[in-house]
């Protein structure tokens, strides 16, 4: 299957990949994972990009595309993807269509994480991430077994430098600018399934199981 997930900051999208991708193989392209490592590694993408990042803004329209478009065309991603935070533009999901086109493909369903404004700052200010691997863990919800480190490696966990309620605020402004007309967009191919995504992440990943069940 070839997934789209969209929501806002905070929304889920990073917590429920990992299951999405066990259960149906898929491979997981989260374009800021991959931007974070960019600006980390200080590649000339990195460069470009961690500006407008640290003040949660989108990067542009060409640096995205370019990551997009390499990525799905690696042998791994052939038999589907999830695409966690892409497209975010209607240019964006344009060029996505033409893309897979010329594959011979095209987006199979886009979840929309649907969620209040309203309970996302404290989603994000409590957010504690593993750099390398991008597993997500949260202070109250979800606290990693050992405080302060990532249950698998044991490595230390950080927080993001987008992740305050100041930045947060640009974040969510450039959502609902930016992002929500490319809901409205797949909502005109009949392609886009609703996510009551203030659930548990449990309750989350059944809805996500009975959408994409056959
Ligand atoms: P990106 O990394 O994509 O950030 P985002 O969209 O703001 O989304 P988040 O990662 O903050 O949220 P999430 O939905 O993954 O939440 P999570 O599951 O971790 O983008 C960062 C930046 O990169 C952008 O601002 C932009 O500059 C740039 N960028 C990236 N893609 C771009 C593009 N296509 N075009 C242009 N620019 C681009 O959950 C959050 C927290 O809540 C966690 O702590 C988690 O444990 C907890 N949690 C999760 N689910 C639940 C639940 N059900 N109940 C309680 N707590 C929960
Ligand atoms: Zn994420």
């Amino acid at each position: 299957k070839r997934l789209i997930l969209i929501g806002p900051p905070g929304s889920g999208k990073g917590t429920q990949s990992p299951t999405i991708k066990e259960e149906y193989c898929l491979c997981h392209l989260a374009t800021g994972d991959m931007l974070r490592a960019a600006v980390a590694a200080k590649t000339p993408l990195g460069i470009k990009a961690k500006e407008s990042m640290d003040k949660g803004e989108l990067v542009s329209d060409d640096l995205v595309i370019g990551i997009i478009d390499e990525a799905i065309k690696k042998p791994s991603c052939q038999k589907g993807f999830i695409l966690d935070g892409f497209p975010r533009t209607v240019v964006q999901a344009e060029k996505l269509d033409s893309m897979l086109e010329k594959q011979g493909t095209k987006v199979d369903k886009v979840l929309n994480f649907d969620i209040a404004d309203s309970v996302l700052e404290e989603r994000i200010t409590g957010r504690w991430i593993h750099p390398a691997s991008g597993r997500s863990y949260h202070t109250k919800f979800a606290p990693p077994k050992v405080p302060g480190l990532d249950d698998v490696t044991g490595e230390l966990l950080i927080q993001r430098k987008d992740d305050n309620a100041e930045v947060l605020k640009s974040r969510l402004e450039a959502f609902h600018k930016q992002t929500q007309p490319v809901i409205e967009y797949y909502n005109k191919k009949g392609l886009v399934a609703q996510l009551h995504a203030e659930g548990s992440p449990r309750d989350v990943t059944s809805e996500i199981k009975s959408i994409l069940s056959p």
